[in-house]
Parts: C-alpha cells; structure tokens; sequence
C-alpha cells in the first residue's frame, strides 16, 4: 500500500506555531513514528506553502497511489483549483484537520475541497492524520 502525505501552508511549522492549537510536535517525529507503526505501509510525505505546487503534486501520484491524505491548510477554505484537482485525480483523497475546524472561526467551518474529497478527519490533533492513513486500509 502507498499512501501520500500532503502538507498544504504553514504546516511546516508545527511545533513551533500556535502550540495551543496545533501541538508541539514537528510532523518529521509524527511521520517516524506513524512509519514505524505501519512498516508495511509505504507513505511518502510533501509539503508546500505554494498552492501550485501542491496541485503539481497531486497530478504527480494521483494515478498511481492508493490513497492521499491532504491537510491543505487554509487553502481548504479557498481552493477552487485544489478542489479541481482532487477531481481530476483517480486516487482518492482524505482531508484531515489536526484542529476541531467546526470550533473555530466560522471562515474555517466551509471546505472548498470536501465534496471532491472520500471524507474528512478533523479535531483528533496530528492523529487524524494516523486516522486517514487508517481510513484506507479499512477500505
Ligand atoms: C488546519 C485548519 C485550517 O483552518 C488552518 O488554516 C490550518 C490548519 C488544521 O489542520 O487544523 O492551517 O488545516
């Protein structure tokens, strides 16, 4: 099984930005240990602050992985062409939130991108990544 990871922007900050909302962890610990946890799961990782970029990527694996796991940030929020993309794509997306978005501002209660998404993980902190990845063996 091949899983891709997608970092959308300012995710290449965690552990060091808003703590209280996004953990101390940095996502280079969390992705050892969810490697280690799933040893015969190949899952690469990308991350971009560039909205172009992180559609260059998802061209790039979307027809070849079995899965994505996508946290676009607040791309989520104002993406029309990521929304396209994840359209346009046959591996099947899951967008996850490391935050309960649904608490927060009402600018962060809309996705752009969960219609064209398989479903959406959000609240469980860096865990919903582990719990998207998850989402893929089950089905
Ligand atoms: C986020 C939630 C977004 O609203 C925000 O812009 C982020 C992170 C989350 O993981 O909780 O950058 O996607």
């Amino acid at each position: 099984m091949k899983i891709q990871i997608i970092n959308g922007p300012n995710l290449n900050l965690l552990g060091v930005r808003e703590k209280s909302i996004y953990g101390n962890s940095s996502f280079d610990v969390y992705l050892e240990e969810l490697r280690k946890r799933y040893p015969d799961v190949e899952i690469e990782y990308y991350q971009s602050n560039i909205e172009g970029e992180l559609i260059n990527k998802l061209h790039e694996i979307g027809f070849s992985f079995d899965g994505v796991v996508m946290n676009a940030g607040a791309y989520t929020h104002t993406s029309v062409a990521i929304a396209d993309a994840i359209a346009a794509i046959n591996t099947p997306v899951i967008e996850v939130h490391i935050s309960n978005v649904y608490k927060r501002e009402e600018f962060r209660h809309h996705s752009m991108l969960a219609a064209s998404c398989r479903g959406v993980i959000a609240g469980f902190g860096l865990d919903s990544y582990r719990l998207g990845l998850e989402s893929f063996l089950i089905s």
